[in-house]
C-alpha cells in the first residue's frame, strides 16, 4: 500500500484512517504541507473539507495534484457545513463522483482522473497572497483572511503603548502584533498561532528582530514562556467549527500564567462570551476599557 493523505481530524468512527496516513491539515501541529508534496506521489487522500469555498477548492485541488492518476480521494464534510456542495465542487474539477450520506455527513468518492479542469484556477484562488489594500500576507482559510475583524479593530483602537516583553496569543497574520510593535519600548514579542498558514503569513508581515512566531497550541505552552510584561489577544471561540467557550477561557488562564506579577493582558471578546468570571478568577484587577459593536475590551492585571 502507498501513501495515504489525511486532511483534518474526523470524529472517531466516521471514516477509517489507515495507520501511517500523512496528516496535511495546517491546523494540526507537525503536519506536512500539502502544497509541498511532489505531484502524483500519494495513492489515496481522505479530506475533511473545510467550509470556505476558496479554501475547500484549494485543498481539493492540492490533493488532486498530489494523488496519482487512478488513485482514490474521499472528500467529506457535515451536510450543513458544506457537505451538500461537495459533489458539485468535485464535478467542477472534471471528476466523476460517487456520493453517500452517513452520520449527518456527505462522503464523495472519486478516482483521480487523468485530465483535470480548473485546477490552476483553484490553486491560484486559494494560495497565499499579499493583499493590495493592506499590503499584508494572508491566505483564504486563515481567520478573517481578507478583512479586519471588528473585535480586533476595537482592540487596535483601544490599546495603549505597551512596553517590555510580550506575547500575542492566537496571533493570526499578525495584525495586533503590528500595532504593538509601533511601541519603541517593546523589546520582544512572541506570536503563538495554531494555523500554519497564518504563521507563515505573520512571518512575512513582521520583519522585525524583536519578533518570534511560534507554531503552537496556546493550551500546551507549559513553561516555554514566562515573566512577560504584557499579553494581547483576540481569543478564538471556535474549535473545528464548533463554538467552544472553553478554548477562550483556556487562553485567559494561559495568559495569566505567562505574565509576571503586575503584568497586563489586553483582550477583545464578543459581548456574549462568558469571560468575565474566568478573568476575575485569574487576575487581580479586571477593567472593561471599551465596548462597541457587540465587542468588549478588557485590561486585566495579575
Ligand atoms: C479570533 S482569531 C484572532 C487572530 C488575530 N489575533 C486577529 O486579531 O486578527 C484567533 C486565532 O487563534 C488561533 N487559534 C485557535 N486555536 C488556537 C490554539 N489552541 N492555539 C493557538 N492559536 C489558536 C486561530 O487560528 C486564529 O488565528
Amino acid at each position: 500500500m502507498g501513501q495515504t493523505l489525511i486532511y483534518g481530524r474526523p470524529a472517531p468512527g466516521l471514516i477509517e484512517v489507515p495507520v501511517g496516513a500523512l496528516q496535511v491539515s495546517p491546523l494540526v501541529l507537525g503536519s506536512s504541507d500539502l502544497a509541498k508534496l511532489e505531484p502524483g506521489t500519494a495513492d489515496t487522500a481522505l479530506i475533511l473539507a473545510p467550509p470556505g469555498t476558496l479554501e475547500r477548492d484549494y485543498v481539493i485541488a492540492q490533493a488532486l495534484r498530489a494523488v496519482r492518476v487512478g488513485g482514490e480521494l474521499t472528500v467529506f464534510a457535515p451536510k450543513d457545513k458544506g457537505g451538500s456542495r461537495l459533489r458539485k465542487a468535485l464535478e467542477s474539477f472534471g471528476c466523476e463522483v460517487f456520493e453517500e450520506a452517513r452520520r449527518h455527513h456527505r462522503f464523495c468518492q472519486i478516482e483521480r482522473p487523468h485530465v483535470l479542469q480548473r485546477l490552476d484556477l483553484a490553486l491560484a484562488a486559494g494560495a497565499p497572497r499579499r493583499l493590495d489594500d493592506t499590503g499584508l500576507w494572508t491566505q483564504p482559510g486563515v481567520f478573517s483572511w481578507d478583512r479586519l475583524d471588528r473585535g480586533t479593530e476595537l482592540l487596535l483602537r483601544t490599546l495603549p503603548e505597551l512596553k517590555g516583553r510580550g506575547a500575542d496569543l492566537g496571533a493570526g497574520i499578525g495584525i495586533l502584533a503590528l500595532k504593538v510593535l509601533t511601541g519603541e519600548g517593546v523589546s520582544d514579542l512572541v506570536l503563538v498561532e495554531l494555523d500554519r498558514r497564518a504563521v507563515l503569513a505573520a512571518e512575512h508581515n513582521l520583519d522585525d528582530p524583536r519578533v518570534r512566531v511560534v507554531w503552537a497550541d496556546v493550551r500546551q505552552l507549559e513553561d516555554q514562556i514566562t515573566g512577560l510584561d504584557f499579553v494581547v489577544m483576540n481569543p478564538p471561540f471556535h474549535d473545528g467549527g464548533q463554538e467552544d467557550r472553553a478554548l477562550g477561557q483556556a487562553f485567559i488562564r494561559t495568559a495569566a500564567g505567562l505574565l509576571r506579577k503586575g503584568g497586563v493582558c489586553w483582550l477583545t471578546a464578543n459581548r456574549h462570551l462568558p469571560y468575565e468570571a474566568v478573568l476575575k478568577d485569574h487576575f487581580r484587577r479586571v477593567d472593561l476599557r471599551a465596548e462597541d459593536g457587540g465587542y468588549k475590551i478588557y485590561e486585566a492585571q495579575v
